[in-house]
């Protein structure tokens, strides 16, 4: 039995990778939700890698359709939801994923310009704001549904000099607890707290060989030693979005490998 049949669902961030065409967290999900039976409206700002998404979900047999949107604009969003009512008259799940990484970012409160604060928080948080906004009033008319906000362990704990990050998903956690409270019972709303995800996106500038060498420096930190794949962020999700997961809501899943309770004293 497909565990998403029947259901549709709306993954924002889900452009399959940058540069390689590989991964990201958002376009495994998508690709995830679609193999469980869901009917996956595809949404990212990047069309050529949005719509790859989309294109390999109907390769496979599967339903997808991919709609350009960049999150920080409230008629893009209006548009999915609209565009997702006309062609399915039906909305089950929302998943929160879209995150920008740009500017000067990599800074304390004190050196991060202004212009780069404000867009990191209209991405990184309110685009899930603008997206839970719109879509919870078609989820509550379809009858309820299951929100997931992809988040990350930068809520709890921070790296020195990466100020604005942290802060856009202390946020999406808050959120997804009023979530879970407001719209109790119908709506379900929780968020994932990953560690260190490997996407293609990650290789950045680096070669093949110092991808490499720099995944295993990060990997010797965690006690599985190794990092997080996508597959495995998109299995916790399908578990949220689906009715495995009915009693379940307003949490904050920390995915970290065992990382956040490992102490490193020596006795
Ligand atoms: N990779 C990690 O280690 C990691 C760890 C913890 C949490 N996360 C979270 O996972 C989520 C997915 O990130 P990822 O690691 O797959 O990175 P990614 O950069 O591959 O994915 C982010 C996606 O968001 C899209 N996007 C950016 N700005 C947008 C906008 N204005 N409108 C619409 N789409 C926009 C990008 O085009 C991209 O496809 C993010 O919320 C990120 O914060 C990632």
């Amino acid at each position: 039995m497909k565990r998403m049949k029947g259901k549709v669902a709306i993954v924002t961030g889900a452009a399959l990778g940058y540069k390689s065409g590989g991964s990201s967290i958002g376009s495994a999900i998508a690709i995830k939700l679609a193999s469980e039976g869901a009917k996956v409206v595809v949404v990212d700002i990047n069309k050529e890698m949005g719509q790859r998404t989309a294109d390999t979900i109907i390769r496979e047999g599967k339903e997808a359709i991919f709609i350009p949107c960049d999150v920080t604009s409230s008629n893009d969003v209006q548009n999915v939801l609209d565009t997702t009512k006309k062609i399915y008259s039906t909305m089950d799940c929302l998943v929160n994923c879209a995150a920008s990484y740009q500017g000067n970012i990599f800074q304390n409160v004190v050196n991060t310009p202004e212009v780069d604060w404000r867009h990191i928080i209209d991405v990184n948080l309110n685009g899930y704001y603008r997206f839970a906004k719109y879509t919870i009033p078609l989820m509550l008319e379809c009858g309820g549904g299951s929100i997931v906000n992809i988040s990350s362990m930068a809520a709890f704990t921070v790296v020195k000099n990466f100020s604005v990050y942290p802060v856009t998903k202390a946020g999406i956690n808050a959120l997804t607890r009023t979530i879970a409270i407001d719209f109790a019972p119908r709506i379900r709303c929780n968020a994932i707290c990953p560690g260190f995800v490997r996407i293609a996106n990650s290789e950045g500038s680096r070669t093949a060989e110092e991808v490499e060498k720099w995944i295993k420096g990060i990997s010797a930190t965690y006690p599985l030693q190794r990092v997080c794949s996508v597959d495995e962020i998109a299995n916790v999700t399908l578990f949220l979005a689906s009715d495995e997961s009915s009693y379940v809501t307003g949490e904050c899943i920390i995915m970290d490998g065992g990382r956040s309770i490992s102490d490193t004293h020596v006795f």
